[in-house]
């Protein structure tokens, strides 16, 4: 199959272009091919490929800079607008249409700590509504026969991509910070699921190619924690000794606020591995 993949040399899109480069003719573009907010060049080029799927790993993704109001601007034409252009585009051209979206789509107050795919979103940061605002472009476009997987996932960690601008995941930055400190503080609350980057990858690969039901679905590995829960195992499992001390999210001064609770339940498919799992396997590969 020819897959075009927008963001692919980002965290996800690099594991993805490895995974999907296997089986199929992958075509993989970036910001240094062109701007995907660039209406005309994504157009001509998505048209001259003619993909049967696309898949959209561009996105918006600091949290606390969304919360300024020029930032937003920008959130909201990537995690907003682009969507709602790659849906039109899809249904122009009949191609299935994959797109990430986010446990911070849900509010998690107290009340409700698991979110099925069919549960409301209800966001509590800029970042969370930017990303909802782009699953009801694409959830509009739905009812005009929209083929889309709209994959939410959470925690992702996993190697760098391949772009020079790509981020560190979680937990390298502990990696790194337990180099030259003793004690670490770690917020132990905003429970949710971490997410290797390449299980992510096989297993919406999995999807994309199974002619499973279009819709909504939530991929993550299993076993929900708190961030200082999980560098409790990442310290275990690399044998390294340093003090962590949890926190409350009050303790730490971030502009956006974060759910408590965003565990994202995955009712409809093959359950990906445990993050322990999937941890051991990135330390031993890394
Ligand atoms: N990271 C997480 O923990 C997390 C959690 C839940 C959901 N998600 C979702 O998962 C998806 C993938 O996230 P990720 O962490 O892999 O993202 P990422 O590493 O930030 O990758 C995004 C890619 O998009 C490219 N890009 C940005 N603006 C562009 C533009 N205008 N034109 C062309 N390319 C552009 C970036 O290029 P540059 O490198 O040049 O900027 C980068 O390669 C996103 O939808 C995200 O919202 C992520």
């Amino acid at each position: 199959m020819k897959i075009i993949i927008l963001g692919g040399q980002g965290n996800l899109g690099s594991q993805l272009v490895k995974v999907l480069g296997q089986d199929h003719e992958v075509f993989s573009f970036d910001r240094d091919d062109f701007n995907a907010l660039d209406k005309g060049a994504l157009f001509s080029v998505v048209e001259e490929i003619r993909p049967e799927i696309l898949v959209n790993c561009v996105a918006y993704n600091a949290v606390d800079k969304c919360e300024d109001k020029e930032s937003y601007a920008d959130a909201l034409a990537l995690n907003r607008d682009l969507p709602a252009n790659l849906a039109e585009l899809a249904l122009k051209l009949d191609f299935v249409l994959v797109h990430y979206s986010t446990d911070y789509v849900f509010s998690g107050l107290e009340t409700k700590r698991e979110f099925s795919e069919d549960d409301t979103p209800n966001p509590v940061n800029k970042y969370g509504e930017s990303k909802f605002l782009g699953e009801r472009e694409i959830g509009r476009q739905a009812g005009r026969g929209l083929k889309y997987y709209l994959i939410r996932t959470s925690k992702l960690f996993g190697p760098k991509g391949d772009s020079p601008q790509a981020k560190p995941s979680f937990f390298d930055i502990m990696l790194s910070l337990a180099q030259d400190k003793k004690e670490l503080t770690v917020v132990n609350e905003e429970l949710s699921c971490f997410t290797y980057t390449l299980d992510l990858a096989v297993s919406s690969a999995r999807l994309m190619t199974s002619r499973a039901p279009f819709g909504i679905y939530h991929l993550v590995n299993e076993g929900a924690v708190t961030w200082y829960d999980g560098v409790l195992e990442l310290f275990k499992q690399t044998k390294l000794n340093v003090i962590i001390r949890p926190i409350r999210s009050e303790n730490l001064y971030r502009a956006a606020r974060r759910p408590k609770f965003s565990v994202l339940q995955n009712n409809k498919v093959k359950k990906m591995r445990s993050y322990q799992d999937a941890l051991k396997d990135y330390l031993n590969n890394k």
